[in-house]
């Protein structure tokens, strides 16, 4: 098998709950066999026959549902579905993980949008078939980015090195969270610029910054230019191309690369349903694209994508301008579809060359785990693991992504969470009076191996578990 047949036949079998399930290569394999379908289909028609995909879709949907359900019947495969979380058993109590071994043994394939961040993650741990992640709640919407990379693909020619700017509902919508990071990976140049109080989440930007190889500078030390051009901008991501860019003072760099202008400006909306006040969903200066903004400077080449659907953020009065793609992308979404469908059920009846191959390819940071049991909760409300029906069998998961100081992201919806004491497993051989914890951020953290760290939300847990105050 040459390395080609490799990455298409690597992807068999898997799941794509974030785009960080699959390499650079990977994605661009994805990529070119959907231009190959988009071109024609006919090779398609029926290599999915014989096939199930399960549709579960537990929030509203047009785009996703339609285009999920288009692509397997145009594989010639089938369906089953459901579209209303009242109407399952999920309804009554029943767990994910039930629900993901139930339907994992009717159907070859799950596809599910859920509003519980990392349930698609859950729900592939459990159901022995591939789960596609079609959303769930404001953390990731993996086949979405797959749709923007393909249009951003065929309209610029390639992925590497693009310069996007990110706009609008940053904090919610999820399908910029995936965005930014397959961007990151690939080279971008992310300028962010969300409505005020919209901006991207810490572990978004937290993640960004540790996981890429880019340098992220906050938007208080980018200059503001008058009137002109995309300020103001809230961070800027970076991926340095030369050595100079590294020497070079951030904010000059920074203020460079905003110079150049952008490949892509990527509208979202509110998301509305996700906020908890009236006061949050009128935002007074949510900002808007429209013909005003395209004849700026910055945005002349400039073409404007948009996950749809749109609310106001968008103006109709630039439908008709050759730079605005969104109807395209959403089209894009079933070619898409159908080639992630037939790769990952093994399916797939063609070998085609990707159109970027990358030397040296991408793979996740192996952050160590974190292994010890020590009553630390991912803070997030809204992850699967805090959900009462999920807390009963699901454990907490985190990764260490630094040690100085400790800080774990959650496996299951990236959400950071700092501890506030730390001890050494090691003191377990000691006798229970030499049990000692210190703070988190003191010099005595720094000395403890990762292997060994024991971290504490509080003072008082770290005493529950039988620690004594140490030297601060
Ligand atoms: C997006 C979503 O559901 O996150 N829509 C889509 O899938 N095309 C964006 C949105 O709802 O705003």
């Amino acid at each position: 098998m040459n390395n080609v047949e490799m990455v298409g036949h690597g992807l068999s079998g898997r799941s794509f709950a974030s785009v960080d399930d699959f390499s650079n290569q990977e994605l661009a394999y994805v990529l070119s066999l959907a231009a190959d379908v988009a071109e024609n289909r006919e090779p398609f028609t029926d290599v999915c026959r014989g096939k199930i995909m399960a549709s579960l879709f537990f929030e509203a949907s047009t785009r996703t549902r339609l285009s999920f359900d288009t692509a397997m019947l145009r594989l010639g495969g089938q369906l089953v579905s459901a579209v209303d979380v009242g109407a399952t058993s999920l309804a009554k109590g029943e767990t994910l993980a039930d629900m993901a071994r139930v339907v994992g043994g009717y159907a070859d394939l799950i596809v599910m949008r859920h509003p519980w961040e990392g349930a698609a993650r859950v729900v592939a741990e459990y159901a022995g078939v591939p789960v596609i992640n079609a959303g769930d709640g404001g953390h990731e919407h993996p086949t979405q980015t797959l749709c923007d990379l393909f249009t951003l693909q065929q309209e610029r020619g390639r992925l590497q090195g693009l310069r996007i700017a990110l706009w609008g509902d940053l904090k919610y919508g999820r399908t910029v969270h995936s965005l930014a990071f397959a961007l990151a990976r690939f080279g971008a140049t992310i300028v962010f610029r969300p409505g005020s109080g919209f901006a991207a989440p810490e572990h978004v930007l937290s993640k960004l910054a540790t996981d890429y190889g880019g340098e992220l500078v906050h938007g208080d030390v980018l200059s503001q230019s008058e009137g002109e051009g995309v300020l103001p901008v809230d961070a800027l991501y970076m991926t340095p191309h030369s050595p100079h860019q590294l020497a070079m003072l951030p904010h000059l760099s920074a203020q460079l690369e905003l110079d150049r202008g952008v490949d892509a400006l990527y509208v979202t909306r509110l998301q509305k349903e996700r906020m908890q006040t009236q006061a949050d969903m009128k935002p007074e200066d949510y900002p808007v694209v429209d013909r005003k903004l395209l004849r700026k400077k910055g945005f002349e080449r400039s073409v404007v994508l948009h996950p749809l659907p749109r609310v106001d953020e968008l103006s109709l009065d630039i439908d008709s301008d050759p730079r605005s793609l969104y109807f395209k992308q959403a089209h894009q979404g079933v070619p898409v579809r159908m080639a992630l469908i037939s790769l990952l059920l093994g399916c797939n009846p063609r070998t085609v060359q990707p159109t970027e191959w990358f030397g040296e390819d991408w793979r996740p940071v192996a952050h160590p785990r974190y292994v010890h049991e020590t009553g630390i909760h991912c803070p997030n409300e809204r992850c699967v693991a805090n959900q009462p029906s999920e807390l009963r069998y699901l454990p907490q998961k985190f990764v260490l992504v630094a040690s100085t100081p400790p800080r774990l992201r959650c496996g299951y919806c990236d959400h950071e969470t700092e501890p506030a004491v730390v001890a050494t497993a090691e003191a377990y051989d000691e006798p229970t009076y030499r049990r000692k914890y210190h703070r988190a951020r003191s010099r005595w953290a720094t000395t403890i191996r990762p292997e060994n760290l024991l971290l504490f939300a509080s003072a008082e847990d770290a005493e529950a578990a039988g620690f004594r105050p140490g030297a601060a």
